[in-house]
């Protein structure tokens, strides 16, 4: 019999995840790393939020709460979707977890049968499949394209949908292109679903602040009322607020989902941590100035950064709309030997290579379900970027034919 399950063996580390800990090892052997991998916003939390923390603590907020949030988090989380996106729910139509991450896995899991199968475009976010495997479902990837802007269409929608799909999963600004969809484009995909009332939707809206140059974030509920019975608004505090470590994540949607999911979750995490939940009703409710000025630090940066990759030789980067991430291509250094004599087969490879030979590191494509790409995480300041980008520009301008 062996020990360890069928679900654990179903899945992955998560890549991300496994790059961060890499850098954290060649810094402590002293390497000169320039870390362009994690998903995670540079700046502090606000201070206000920080100050609402430690006054949670001297309050006594240091216990158990209900297993999926406190109601004034709760009740705030409904003032934003009746602020930000035109959506009205009720309290209990909202579950807080630790984080997004656990608020889909709890969806997930609830909700998925094995062979149920969950539409995934690619590139995805790199839990989504993992955490649809350990449910017993089947992830159902959907390629997009750079010429597409990394969306997928109505056509690849339909012809992706069977009696089996149970959710669709949308991440609108994506993680890890950046790309984001505008109404038409989003209506395009609501008005698909119409036809397939067994499809539910997973709206992961946690990159929704960063979009850029006067781009208007939307939500699939919000185009479309008649899904509103079938779809779970996923957001969180993590990215907006620069919250990551506070793990707060939250959704909204019909109340029987919502009731299934605080049943797993009184099972597994009992509750999100109290301290963090008076901290996110601080963010939720307090000024929201951070939001317009790293919005706008993020911009001069994805500016500096598809600038800087486009005059790397072999490499070809398209401009997103939000998050804090760009998906450039590395078609054109596909078979190339980098100057330290590594043939560029793939793009773990190239990857590595420039990790190796030049300290930089980004993440590799195939983690995201789209090749021949990486991610480049611009949550850094001006003067790093600027010299991871001097760097990948030299790596690039090295590799030459075999
Ligand atoms: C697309 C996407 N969804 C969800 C999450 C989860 O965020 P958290 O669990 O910190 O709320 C992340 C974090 O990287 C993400 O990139």
């Amino acid at each position: 019999m062996a020990f360890l399950s069928d679900a654990i063996n179903r899945i992955k580390p998560s890549p991300t995840v496994a790059m961060t800990g890499r850098v954290a090892e060649l810094r402590a052997e002293g390497r000169d790393i320039i870390g362009l991998s994690a998903g995670e916003p540079d700046f502090d939390t606000p201070e206000h939020i920080r100050d609402a923390a430690k006054n949670a603590i001297d309050a006594g907020h240091t216990r158990y709460t209900a297993v999926d949030g406190i109601a004034p988090l709760k009740q705030a989380i409904c003032d934003k979707f009746a602020r930000e996106n035109g959506l009205d729910y009720s309290r209990d139509q909202v579950s807080v977890g630790t984080g997004g991450k656990q608020i889909l896995f709890n969806a997930l899991l609830a909700t998925l049968n094995p062979g149920d199968e969950v539409i995934i475009p690619a590139p995805y976010w790199v839990s989504y499949p993992d955490i649809v495997g350990l449910a017993g479902g089947v992830p159902v990837i959907v390629p997009s394209t750079a010429e597409d802007g990394f969306r997928i269409s109505a056509a690849a929608l339909r012809a992706a949908i069977t009696p089996k799909t149970k959710w669709l999963i949308l991440n609108s600004p994506s993680n890890p292109s950046g790309a984001a969809y505008d109404a038409d484009q989003m209506r395009a995909l609501t008005d698909v679903l119409l036809d397939y009332p067994q499809v539910w939707v997973l709206s992961d809206d946690i990159y929704e602040h960063l979009v850029f140059d006067g781009f208007t974030f939307v939500t699939p509920a919000q185009i479309e009322p008649r899904l509103r019975d079938r779809t779970l608004t996923m957001n969180g505090v993590s990215k907006a607020y620069a919250m990551t470590g506070w793990r707060i994540g939250y959704g909204a949607g019909p109340k029987a989902l919502i009731a299934a999911m605080a049943k797993l979750q009184s099972q597994s995490t009992s509750n999100p941590c109290t301290i963090s939940q008076y901290a996110a009703l601080a963010a939720l409710e307090g000024p929201q100035d951070y939001i317009a000025a790293s919005r706008e630090a993020f911009q001069r940066r994805r500016d500096l950064v598809v600038a800087g990759l486009n005059e790397c030789p072999g490499v070809s980067c398209p401009m997103p709309q939000g998050a804090f991430y760009v998906y450039p291509s590395i078609e054109g250094l596909i078979g190339k030997v980098s100057a330290a004599g590594t043939t560029i087969s793939d793009d773990e490879a190239f990857a590595n290579a420039l990790l190796d030979e030049t300290g930089v590191a980004i993440v590799f494509g195939a983690a995201f379900g789209l090749s021949p790409h990486f991610r480049v995480s611009y949550a850094a300041s001006d003067d790093t970027l600027s010299e991871a980008i001097r760097r990948i520009r030299t790596f690039c301008q090295g590799c030459q034919e075999p």
